[in-house]
């Protein structure tokens, strides 16, 4: 247990849904209590993400939200503990922490919390993999799992593949010897993004329309899984080129398009169409200790160099319009994050 540095905090908060730039507001939140209670921890955050699924909770459209008004969004960042309540064993000063829930308000510089909610995390996978460590990544390794038995020498395919999840796939299906097929959208910086994402390890790279072809030139067998983030026709290609029996994931619709399941491939192919949810159902089926151990099995591909972070163009709290204005551009290949410090 430590006295307080009656540190004071700033945070993003909204009283109302809508468009991040219109119902968002910095605002200084009132100073740390002088003691902290039983299993509490003062958390100074260093640095946040800004993943589609916050965007979504400050639209009103995502699930979890937290509650209004003055409500603090974020589900991911990483914070270093200041100080500790009494009963608090797992964590000391200094530790680097995540949480280990959506919706516990990361766009802030600090506050206080209950110390079970949050997990330590080594800090020589450095500041990016931290920060961006509990929502894709772990989802990438829970569709590679859960959905069918892959094994070295198969094949996965996705489309969004420049996506942080995308990216975190393509890695851990190459360090499980799995192959990937990998849809993009097409793009000025065509060749500089197809040899990104090979030297990531793709082994192949293609857009919607090249796909049926590419594919059959490449020589790789028939996925049969593919994972979805896009919806429209770019689910429907991915849908098409599966095995028998195979199965589409959908996890994201970043297109605003429905999934459409082409009729032949249902008939000719039983194609099944399924969903993932990380914070949801999967959360809710592995538990506490599930979830700690899928983050500690991230941490692991880190520090044995199978996964580096994702590009990160980083925005200070204070100019957090500008990190939102950066969202807003396509084919940014780079998550958009917040130094809390700042
Ligand atoms: N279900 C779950 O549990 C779960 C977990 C994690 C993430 N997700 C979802 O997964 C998706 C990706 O998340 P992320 O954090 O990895 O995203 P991200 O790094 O911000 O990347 C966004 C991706 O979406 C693509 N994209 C954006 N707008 C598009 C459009 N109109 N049409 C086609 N593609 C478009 C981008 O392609 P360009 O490079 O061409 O811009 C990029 O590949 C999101 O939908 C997110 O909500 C779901």
């Amino acid at each position: 247990m430590a006295t307080s540095t009656a540190a004071s905090y700033k945070a993003l908060v909204f009283d109302q849904t809508g468009e991040p730039l219109d119902v968002l507001q910095l605002k200084d939140m009132p100073p740390a209590p002088a003691e902290l209670k039983e299993g509490e921890v003062e958390l100074k955050f260093l640095q946040s993400s800004i993943n589609p699924s916050d965007v979504n909770t400050v639209q009103g459209k995502y699930p979890i939200s937290p509650k209004l008004p003055g409500a603090v969004p974020g589900h991911e960042g990483v914070a270093e503990v200041v100080r500790t309540g009494p009963k608090v064993d797992r964590l000391s000063p200094g530790d680097w922490v995540v949480p280990m829930a959506p919706s516990q308000g990361t766009w802030r510089s600090g506050g206080v919390f209950a110390a079970a909610g949050w997990h330590p995390v080594p800090k020589d996978i450095g500041l990016v993999a931290a920060s961006t460590l509990i929502i894709n990544p772990p989802s990438a390794l829970a569709m590679l799992e859960i959905f069918h038995p892959l094994q070295p020498g198969d094949t996965v395919a996705q489309n969004g593949a420049t996506s942080a999840v995308g990216e975190a796939v393509i890695q851990i299906a190459k360090a499980r010897g799995i192959r990937t097929i990998n849809v993009i959208r097409d793009r000025p910086d065509m060749e500089a993004t197809v040899a990104r994402l090979k030297g990531l390890g793709a082994d192949l790279v293609t857009t919607e329309e090249n796909l049926k072809d590419d594919l059959a030139a490449s020589g790789l067998p028939a996925p049969m899984l593919g994972l979805n983030c896009v919806g429209g026709s770019a689910a429907s290609a991915v849908s098409r080129i599966l095995k028998d029996g195979g199965t589409l994931v959908t996890y994201g619709g970043m297109s605003m398009q429905q999934v459409t399941a082409p009729t032949a491939a249902m008939i000719f192919k039983d194609i099944s169409f399924r969903g993932f949810w990380l914070s949801g159902r999967w959360a809710a089926a592995q538990g506490p200790a599930g979830r700690a151990a899928s983050l500690d099995a991230i941490v692991q591909l880190y520090r044995e160099g199978k996964l580096v972070p994702p590009q990160v163009q980083a925005f200070p709290l204070t100019s957090w319009k500008a990190a939102f204005e950066a969202l807003a551009q396509p084919h940014r290949g780079k998550k958009v994050v917040l130094d809390c410090t700042a």
